[in-house]
């Protein structure tokens, strides 16, 4: 079978490989890719022979101002090229033969030829090799049946999965991932092999290990490559917590929902919708609290209560764990677990004004991300109790929509500063000034009264009264100025 390669830089490649003199072809993800008709900018190239003399020679042959890495530890080479508007990155290596030392990734490298090079890669749907030489250009060298296991969709190792996984085992994770992203299935003696050697995974590294969670996290169906990885024993090896979400327990006959599939449900909810890392994450970890907050009430029956504090607290230590960034990302993942039930409380009830007014406040620039985990998290089977649900955020949603357009509160800025108190009473940083500027924002929130800058200062004296403050000259005199006025800054 011939391969239409219509980017330019494979004629280029190959002519560099004629001059010299050896065989050169393009191979893994960019061949799966092309027939699997997805967008690819990384281009792997393996030739028979010096890798890092075919990138120069390629290079050179582009522009004389590509700058070309060499590896020459790992005997590849690389550069960036740009090409119709995109950045092109091309990696060249030697086809090798490797054999792996059991305790370590370091393989020990030997020359090897294009056979030896496929046997030793992952995947049969990853083993394919194009050739770019001029006389062969286009041909298609596929020995373990990657196109047959592409169309039947299908995840294969080509050696004994026991030691194509010994090999690397971070491909254990990569099988998942490919499983879940391109909604394959992972050929049953593989996905034995990767339940028998899961443990290998404590060699990899966690940075590593999370490049691959995340793209099953931003994969279609998330749900796909979490059940994999729960069923093949390595989710509980770095993500015990979410392990811990499964099972259902039964006393006195009752009994509660299973929340792993329920997590997984959401999950899958949310990325129909969005493609946001973060949000994805939201919706993994909304629950992750609900194991230690269990509890078997006669009454009322299974409780979780505080489960979004518990679990909002969990998010730490999660992120620690899995190397994922300790910043504003993970700050927004614990905001929107800490509020996951609020909208849901707001719908069950009559929709009040200041309730909403709190919700905004509190959820600020996230609250739409926030409607869209809560409404998500719907995943009763009861279909009158969805309608039920969805006829209320709807009814949520609209008077956020008002609010928010009658008193700004998603950006809250307190009409009244520190600075203001201090100086009208003359006063030094003190803890009274929390209490009024407090009190001001809770009249706000509560609706008592409007969010402007005259009301506020009218409330700052009255309640700076209360304490027992004097003003210090004329209260009056800033009462008017908007609270983001030059004058006012000065
Ligand atoms: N490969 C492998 N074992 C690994 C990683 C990679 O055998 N642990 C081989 C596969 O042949 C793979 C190729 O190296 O196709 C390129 O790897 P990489 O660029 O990491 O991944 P892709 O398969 O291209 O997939 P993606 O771009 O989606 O990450």
């Amino acid at each position: 079978m011939d391969v239409k390669l219509d980017n330019p830089i494979y004629k280029i490649v190959g002519e560099a490989a004629d001059r010299l003199g050896v065989r050169a072809f393009a191979v893994g993800g960019v061949v799966r890719d092309y027939f699997l008709q997805r967008h690819c900018t990384d281009i792997d190239i393996v030739c028979v022979g010096n890798g890092i003399e075919l990138a120069k020679a390629t290079a050179a042959s582009i522009s004389p101002n590509i700058e070309v890495a060499v590896f020459k530890n790992f005997g590849t080479a690389a550069f960036h090229y740009h090409l119709g508007g995109e950045t092109w990155q091309i990696e060249f290596v030697g086809a090798r033969r490797e054999s792996y030392n059991r305790n370590s990734r370091k393989p020990i490298v030997e020359n090897g030829t294009l056979e030896d090079d496929q046997n030793r890669r992952d995947f049969t749907i990853n083993a394919m090799a194009v050739s770019v030489n001029h006389d062969t250009f286009g041909t298609l060298l596929d020995p373990f049946g990657g196109i047959r296991d592409l169309d039947a969709g299908l995840i294969r190792t080509p050696l004994d999965p026991d030691i194509t996984f010994s090999d690397d085992p971070l491909r254990m994770m990569r099988a998942i991932r490919f499983a879940s992203q391109l909604g394959f299935y992972i050929q049953d003696s593989t996905f034995e092999a990767i339940q028998r050697n899961a443990e290998r995974i404590r060699i990899v590294s966690m940075e590593r290990i999370t490049t691959e969670l995340n793209k099953i996290v931003l994969s279609p169906k998330p749900s796909v490559g979490f059940k994999l990885l729960e069923k093949s024993g390595l989710l509980k090896l770095f993500f015990p917590e979410f392990c811990n979400l499964k099972g259902v327990e039964t006393v006195e006959g009752r009994g509660h929902k299973d929340n792993f599939y329920h997590t997984l449900e959401v999950a899958d909810h949310v990325a129909s919708g969005s493609n946001d890392l973060w949000l994805r994450w939201a919706a993994l970890l909304h629950d992750i609290g609900k194991p230690a907050t269990k509890h078997y009430d006669p009454k009322l029956g299974w409780t979780f209560h505080g489960h979004e504090v518990r679990g909002s607290k969990m998010v730490k230590k999660i992120f620690t764990r899995l190397r994922l960034p300790l910043d504003n990302k993970m700050k927004y993942v614990e905001k929107l677990v800490l509020l996951h039930l609020r909208p849901i409380i707001l719908a069950e009830d009559e929709v009040t004004d200041s309730a909403v007014r709190r919700l905004l406040f509190d959820a600020g620039d996230d609250i739409d991300d926030l409607m869209t985990l809560c409404e998500a998290d719907i995943t009763s089977k009861n279909e009158e109790k969805v309608r039920r649900y969805m006829k209320n955020f709807k009814i949520v949603r609209q008077k956020l929509v008002e609010i928010e357009e009658k008193d700004r509160i998603r950006n809250f800025q307190p009409p009244v500063s520190g600075e203001d108190i201090m100086r009208t009473f003359g006063i030094p940083p003190c803890r009274e000034i929390g209490t009024i500027k407090d009190a001001i924002k809770d009249a706000i929130l509560d609706g008592a009264i409007p969010n402007d800058r005259h009301a506020a200062w009218q409330m700052m004296l009255e309640k700076a009264a209360e304490l027992g403050l004097e003003p210090v000259g004329n209260p009056t005199t800033n009462a008017t100025s908007s609270q983001d006025s030059p004058a006012d800054k000065a």
